[in-house]
């Protein structure tokens, strides 16, 4: 970590990020016209190097509309094969940099029947169905405590925020329960019943080991789900990743513009 930290600041000398952004599938070129450090994930001692189509594997320091903000373009998956710790590791790199929220989005499918594809979601909650927790293992005590608790991982105010401004904007926007699952394979059919009786809106791959450990170390998190495709039985019809990418690159321009109407009030 200390080897990350010193690398990471030797090239963005005293920019110090207080907001961090993680952007998902289809969404990741809300940072390509900031002017701002780029910094690959594969230069970055202790990072991965980040594998999935769609996804360019960086982190961009840059000002958004004045703040300071360090972003993701791309994120590790835990179906790339990866230790569950490395998937989280930009987070503790973020916090360790001063970031105090972490805005995180993903790619979603609908559980919930009364949502369309290109709907966006703020999460209210989780349910890790991963089968794995990203804190298991010695705790390291400068991050945060042994048995965090998980009462509000996502901060309401900033929940409130980004409904609002997606109202305002005119958005269809969602505010439910994000169900995350290891993947790669989507759902069957029975797996998305299941989900819709434990209580999930949308299901998806990521964001839950992230939003967790952020929480664990004290920082807010507001997550945002585009959501791009009926989960399998919703619609008698096959998923594929083609779908997901093209619904997230249709609703990006509203995405983008809710993002940006969320930081400039934070
Ligand atoms: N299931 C799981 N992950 C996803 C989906 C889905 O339907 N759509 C986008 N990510």
């Amino acid at each position: 970590m200390k080897e990350t930290i010193e690398f990471i600041q030797k090239q963005i000398k005293d920019f110090q990020p207080e907001i961090g952004i993680i952007l998902g599938s289809g969404l990741g070129d809300f940072a390509d016209n900031l002017e701002g450090v780029r910094i690959k994930y594969s230069d970055i001692p202790g990072f991965e190097t980040s594998t999935v189509a769609g996804h360019k594997g960086q982190l961009v320091f840059a000002e958004v509309l004045g703040k300071k903000a360090v972003i993701m373009q791309g994120r590790y998956h835990y179906y790339e094969g990866y230790h569950i710790s490395r998937i989280v590791y930009p987070v503790k790199v973020m916090k360790k940099l001063g970031v105090k929220i972490l805005v995180i989005t993903n790619a979603a499918g609908s559980v919930n029947k009364s949502y369309n594809a290109g709907d966006l979601m703020v999460i209210s909650d989780h349910i890790n169905l991963m089968g794995v927790n990203p804190l298991i293992g010695e705790n390291d005590s400068t991050l945060g405590d042994r048995f965090p608790d998980m009462s509000e991982v996502y901060n309401h105010q900033l929940s409130k925020l980004a409904l609002e401004k997606g109202k305002e904007l005119n958005l269809t926007i969602r505010n439910g329960v994000y169900a995350a699952m290891s993947g790669p394979s989507y759902e069957t059919p029975a797996e998305i019943n299941m989900l819709r009786i434990m209580g999930a809106d949308a299901v998806g791959m990521s964001t839950v080991p992230e939003a967790l450990v952020a929480n664990y170390c004290g920082m807010k998190v507001l997550g945002i789900s585009c959501i791009t495709n009926s989960a399998a039985g919703v619609h008698p019809s096959r998923l594929s990743h083609k779908e997901v990418v093209e619904t997230a690159k249709r609703v990006k321009d509203g995405f983008k513009k809710l993002l940006t109407a969320v930081i400039k009030e934070m």
